[in-house]
């Protein structure tokens, strides 16, 4: 199941500090980290799925919303903090839209990119999981 994660938060008037370490936080091992930028308004990102990959979502700056769907059920999770993210595990379809201005969205992975792991129409999707 998607669930948000709650970071470490300090908060501090010269300005606040958060964090992430891999075994406390994240619930597994980080191979590679990008990020998603300069989104222009009305666009959407990630429509797909992952068999493989793990992520972990923070939105740094600005907000976004994530529709996370497993063929049954969809959920849309809103991040527009940098002190939480939002922790997807593998198999489920994710699209990314509603981007404000400036956002960064950072995306923590559990695997190296690999074009084999995405599944990138929504009806393979629905057969990749009737398998
Ligand atoms: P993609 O994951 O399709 O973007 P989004 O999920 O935001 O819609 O990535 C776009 C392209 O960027 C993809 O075709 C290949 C390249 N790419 C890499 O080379 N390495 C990476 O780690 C990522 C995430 C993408």
């Amino acid at each position: 199941m998607p669930r948000i994660i709650d970071l470490p938060k300090y908060m501090d008037p010269r300005g606040n500090l958060t964090f992430i370490e891999e075994e406390s936080h994240i619930p597994f091992n980080i191979n590679r980290v990008y990020w998603i930028y300069d989104v222009p308004g009305g666009q959407m990102r990630g429509g797909h799925a992952f068999k493989e990959q793990q992520e972990f979502i923070v939105a740094l700056s600005g907000s976004f919303d994530i529709l996370v769907d497993n063929g049954q059920q969809k959920q849309t999770f809103s991040l527009n903090r940098s002190y939480y993210g939002l922790y997807i595990p593998q198999g489920l379809w994710r699209e990314m839209n509603n981007f404000s201005t400036n956002a960064l969205a950072l995306v923590i992975s559990s695997t190296y990119f690999s074009e084999k792991d995405y599944i990138r129409n929504y009806k393979d999707y629905l057969s990749w999981l009737a398998k």
